[in-house]
Order: C-alpha cells, then sequence, then structure tokens
C-alpha cells in the first residue's frame, strides 16, 4: 500500500505536445499511475488535450499559454523534473523522486525548450539508443516512481 501523505503527489504534462494521440495515451497512463493532474503548456493541441482522454475528466487539467505561465503556477513546494535527454541530466535509475513533483516532458520534435531545462530544478534521462515516443518516456517516469515508492513502503 502507497501512503499518499509519505508519497506526497505528482502532476504530469507536455511542452508544446504535437499529437493528439501521443496526449491521449500520457494521460491514461497518468491516471492508472496516481497522478494528481495533467497539463500542456503551449497551443498546439490545447484542445484536442482536452477532448482525447476521460482522463481529463476524472483528474484536473491544467493549460498553460507559456512557460513562464506555467512557472509562475506551480504548486507552492513542487519541484519542476525536466524529462529528457541531455547532457545535465541524472540518470532515472538511482534518481530519489521528490515528494511533490511536476514532471514536463518535451515535444515529439524539438524536446524541451532551453527554457524549461535551466528551470528545472531536476533532469532525469533513462537510457536509449535514441529519444523514444514522449508518452512512452513519461510513462516510464511514472511507474519508476510508483516502483520505487512501493519499495520504500514495503522496507518501513
Ligand atoms: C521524441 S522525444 C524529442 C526528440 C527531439 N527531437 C529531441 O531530440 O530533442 C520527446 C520527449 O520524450 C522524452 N524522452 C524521450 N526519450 C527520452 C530519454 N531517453 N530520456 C528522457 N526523456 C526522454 C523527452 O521529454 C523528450 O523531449
Amino acid at each position: 500500500m502507497i501512503d499518499n501523505l509519505d508519497q506526497g503527489y505528482f502532476g504530469i504534462g507536455i511542452q508544446n505536445g504535437k499529437t493528439p494521440e501521443n496526449l491521449g495515451v500520457l494521460w491514461r497512463s497518468a491516471q492508472n499511475m496516481g497522478a494528481s493532474f495533467i497539463f500542456t503548456i503551449g497551443n498546439r493541441y490545447a484542445k484536442q488535450a482536452c477532448d482525447t482522454h476521460k482522463a481529463v475528466g476524472a483528474m484536473p487539467y491544467f493549460h498553460y499559454n507559456t512557460f513562464d505561465d506555467f512557472y509562475k503556477h506551480l504548486p507552492k513546494g513542487a519541484m519542476v523534473v525536466g524529462v529528457e535527454l541531455d547532457e545535465k541530466s541524472v540518470e532515472l535509475e538511482t534518481f530519489e523522486h521528490p515528494r511533490r513533483c511536476v514532471y514536463l516532458l518535451g515535444a515529439e520534435d524539438h524536446g524541451l525548450s532551453k527554457q524549461a531545462i535551466d528551470k528545472s530544478h531536476h533532469l532525469v534521462k533513462f537510457d536509449t539508443s535514441l529519444s523514444i515516443n514522449v508518452a512512452v518516456a513519461g510513462s516510464i517516469v511514472m511507474y519508476d516512481r510508483r516502483m520505487k515508492a512501493r519499495l520504500k513502503s514495503a522496507t518501513k
């Protein structure tokens, strides 16, 4: 049993997401892996983001026009965890997920913006030859959080 008070909460979203299908897959994983909220930044698929999946009716969905807007409205005390294949990123396998955090994924074509990379409190990556699908990447990160939380509560 995962203790919420102990584990805090997380939200997950995409900056400038390109395809509604990927958003739908990500929302479905988010709903199933215990996300507290989902979000999009930028206008590329804002409308479809609301339409793609019933997850949007099941948990809060936020849309931010710009990265600054997103950053200004973060939940108090939440850390931004940028998920990106960047030289500054640490390996997911050894990463300790913050109790309260927001996972931010990059666009299918351009990845995370430089501003997002610079402003993220943490940056994580996992070992792949090339970058993989954004919704799959988000699902891997959420699964890792979930498994580490489970291990932690089992060893208490
Ligand atoms: C298809 S990738 C972006 C590819 C883009 N052309 C680039 O190289 O920046 C979409 C998103 O998936 C995530 N992603 C994919 N593979 C990853 C990996 N191995 N580690 C961390 N994030 C990854 C990142 O959030 C990335 O911005």
